[in-house]
């Protein structure tokens, strides 16, 4: 328990649950549904939350749940995973966000995990307290009746429709399979199943209940709507364990009838646009972060994940919220890595915030030196940091929390 300006942090208790629960909704402006909050409860359960309390009013709320998310190399790394973090707005800005996560992370640090992540609200809070954007999405629209694939695409076939229901189990083992090889994917428990397979009003912005399409290796699933002058078919979530069952989703999705614009999120390098005789038809109408990830304990996670080069490298990193940053050696052989803490002259220094943003390989380590915010002692430490960090695969969140 910990107390600055008459607000005292503490974990919840199960009696805390309904003035927690109003203090979520009013902070992010919506109501659970009954059997939506079922499984949010299960998801993230009270004895991992934490409460501030003004006299016998709640005021703040924080939550974590361990997860294990992919990392580049197809390996695993285990992080505290949080979520629902709220301030009542007759108490915002009087640290109290700052006092729940000072507590949080202490408890994160003697748990030993060596990641934090979350889905972030806003893009100004969170850099000051050791986190890098680490997963960014194109938001796509795409007119269907002039998409046409080019010739030489091939069509894979094999994709059936299917209820959300008798596609389940199907889904539950694909999505298994496709999490393991896609950095910043997480294993997935079953209360965020039962979550997806609810599918709760709030979730589907006035369109239909959710469609499935089942590829041997791949699925998706799609919302229809009516808006305004179009037919709308929302892909809501797409996975594609191999690059045919990529292809024959996206056939099926662009050729329904009826159907005049397709809408979803693809990262960066996905292959959707080179599939079309017109690539320019992919039309990004938005983008946004989807994972903050804050490093921990800098030696583990760095070595959790593999590498594309060799590397010898003097990092100093600075933390502006706990102790996790200091001078590290890094040297990377065959991709893998090893870290220690040493007293050498630092050939680049960065921000936590950076690490973050570089960890799953998102972002390149030269954009950020473009922007100062990466120091390199000479452009060949600088170049051999930044393939080092690269992957083969873009990294993709694997279910929101
Ligand atoms: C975001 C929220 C949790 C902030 O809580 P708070 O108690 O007002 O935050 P604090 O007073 O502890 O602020 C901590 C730091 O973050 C900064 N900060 C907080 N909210 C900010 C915002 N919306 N934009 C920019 N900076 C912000 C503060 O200036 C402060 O900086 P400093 O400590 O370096 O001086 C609260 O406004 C809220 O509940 N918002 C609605 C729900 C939401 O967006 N939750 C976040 C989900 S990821």
């Amino acid at each position: 328990m910990a107390s600055t300006n008459g607000i005292t942090v503490r974990s919840a208790t199960r009696d805390d649950l309904p003035a927690l629960t109003n203090l979520v909704e009013t902070g992010f402006g919506m109501r659970y549904e009954e059997r939506e909050l079922d499984h949010i409860r299960e998801l993230f359960t009270v004895d991992r939350a934490l409460v501030a309390v003004d006299g016998d009013r709640i005021v703040g709320h924080t939550v974590d749940r361990e997860m294990t998310f992919t990392v580049p190399g197809e390996r695993t790394v285990a992080a505290s995973g949080i979520s629902a973090v709220v301030v009542a707005p007759t108490h915002r800005r009087r640290g109290i966000l700052r006092a729940l996560y000072t507590e949080q992370h202490a408890r994160t640090e003697a748990e030993g995990l060596p990641l934090t992540a979350f889905t972030a609200s806003e893009g100004t809070i969170y850099g000051r307290f050791g986190y890098g954007t680490a997963i960014v999405r194109d938001f796509i629209s795409i007119d269907r009746r002039r998409a046409e694939f080019r010739p030489t695409t091939p069509d894979p076939g094999g994709v059936n429709i299917a209820s959300v229901e008798e596609a389940a189990p199907h889904i539950r083992e694909v999505y298994d399979r496709w999490r393991r090889l896609v950095p910043g994917a997480q294993q997935r428990p079953e209360p965020s199943w039962e979550l997806c397979f609810t599918d709760p009003q709030r979730y589907r912005g006035g369109a239909s209940g959710l469609f499935a399409l089942v590829h041997p290796d791949g699925y998706a699933l799609y919302r229809r709507q009516w808006q305004e002058t179009a037919e709308v078919a929302s892909v809501w979530e797409f996975r594609a364990v191999t690059a045919e069952a990529h292809i024959a989703l996206w056939r099926v999705l662009l050729s329904m009838d009826l159907v005049t614009k397709v809408e979803g999120d693809i990262s960066d390098n996905d292959p959707l646009p080179y599939l079309l005789t017109d690539p320019r038809l992919v039309q990004v109408t938005g983008r946004r972060d989807h994972l903050w990830v804050r490093l921990m304990d800098i030696p583990a996670a760095l070595t959790a994940r593999t590498y594309q080069r060799d590397l010898e490298a003097v990092v100093a990193v600075t933390d502006p919220f706990r102790a996790a940053g200091g001078t590290f050696a890094l040297r990377i052989r065959d991709g893998l890595a090893e870290c220690e803490p040493t007293t050498r002259t630092p050939d680049l220094e960065l921000g936590l915030d950076v690490l973050g943003s570089l960890y799953l390989g998102q972002h390149r380590a030269r954009t950020f030196a473009a922007a100062h915010r990466i120091q390199a002692k000479d452009q060949s430490i600088l170049r051999a940091f930044d393939e080092a960090f690269t992957t083969d695969r873009d990294p993709e969140l694997g279910w929101f929390f």
